[in-house]
């Protein structure tokens, strides 16, 4: 097997340069690739809640990035009114979306750094916080290609591996989970082909999953999300590879709506289900994936194409933003410190720890 190196890691869809943080608009993608600049929380707040960057490692990041600038932009001398004024930018910028996890836990991290250091100045501070945050991005980047070298070999050579919404680097600081595993397994040589799901309602795997393998040369094939069960019928699914928004001590699972669904047809199918994702998706302070927060977005993301309007003038929508797929479906979980299988309950806790 030749090996195959493609620069996927140029896909990045955070910069912090100067000062400032730089993001690409995931509404507007695949036609256009605008980039914003933001250098208040309140901006990174708005992007995060009005998906320009979305996907739960990249939020986490952008709420890191976003709590940086709320704690440069504090003014006193004093180091307890300096953490109180911090624990409100914190508030604001968790507030933004409920169910992924890696915001509260980036924030959390934050917090952390800021009240154990408040012997220092105010100014070692605020350089710290901007180190914390760099870190936290790194650390993201980096968490994706070794939980992508975990995975690689659950991927067999012509593999067909179908994916919902996108968990590639847009999702991420760069290189993503899902993709990750599937840019691992091309980078190791081996053929692989992807199934995206378009990913109704707001489309992240027609738009963003299909461009960013497009654009590493990974041949992938756009379905519509109720042709998954069929292909599978077919015989033309080897496996299925997700990301996830915020993973219960018992293994349940939360990721975009639709994944229970596809889930559950994979099991029908005797398909090999797979979860990947960093220990920072993990939450091990819910028991099971029933006490995790569903986002109920607007409905309009239903009724209406942008301006195009879908269904009748007043119809009762339902829009929650993600399920629950429940561990008994999961074939395995992969993190960056290994896989777990079977009894979630000690090996996600045993990962953790390691953390
Ligand atoms: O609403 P989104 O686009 O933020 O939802 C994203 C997902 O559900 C992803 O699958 C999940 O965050 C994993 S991303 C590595």
């Amino acid at each position: 097997m030749s090996t195959c190196p493609i620069d996927s890691r140029a896909i990045r869809p955070i910069r912090f340069v100067a000062g400032q943080c730089h993001m690409l608009d995931q509404r507007l993608l695949p036609a256009e690739e605008v980039w914003h600049t933001y250098a208040t929380y309140q901006e990174i707040a708005r992007a995060i809640s009005t998906m320009v960057v979305r996907g739960a490692p990249a939020i986490g990041v952008a709420a890191a990035i976003g709590a940086w600038f709320g704690a440069r932009d504090i003014e006193t001398e004093s180091s307890w009114e300096f953490y109180q004024e911090f624990e409100k930018v914190c508030a604001v910028l968790v507030a933004t979306r409920p169910t992924a996890v890696n915001l509260s836990w980036a924030l959390e991290r934050m917090k952390h750094f800021a009240q154990s250091n408040l012997d220092r100045s105010i100014l070692e501070l605020k350089i710290g916080l901007e180190f914390e945050a760099l870190a936290i991005t790194q650390e993201d980047e980096k968490a994706n290609q070794k939980l992508g070298q975990h995975g690689e070999p659950l991927l067999a050579d012509g593999a067909r591996v179908l994916t919902h919404c996108n968990a590639g680097a847009l999702a991420t600081a760069g290189y993503g989970t899902a993709l990750g595993v599937i840019r691992a397994a091309v980078e190791a040589g081996k053929k692989i082909s992807v199934i995206a799901d378009e990913t109704r309602p707001i489309l992240q795997g027609a738009r963003l999953t299909a461009w960013e393998l497009q654009k590493d040369n990974i041949p992938v094939t756009l379905i519509c999300d109720n042709m998954a069960g069929y292909l599978m019928s077919l015989g033309e699914v080897d496996c299925v590879i997700v990301g996830a928004d915020r993973i219960a001590a018992n293994g349940d699972v939360a990721n975009k709506i639709g994944t229970y669904t596809v889930a559950v047809l994979a099991k029908e199918h005797n398909i090999p289900f797979y979860v990947a994702a960093p220990v920072s998706t993990i939450d091990l302070s819910l028991d099971a994936g029933s006490q995790i927060p569903i986002e109920e977005r607007d409905g309009r993301e239903i009724t209406h194409l942008k301006d195009l309007q879908l269904a009748p003038e007043g119809i009762s929508v339902r829009n929650p933003a993600f399920d629950i797929t429940p561990h008994c479906l999961v074939t395995a979980i992969i993190t960056e410190h290994g896989i777990v299988n079977g009894d979630y309950l000690a090996g996600l806790k045993r990962i953790v720890k390691q953390h």
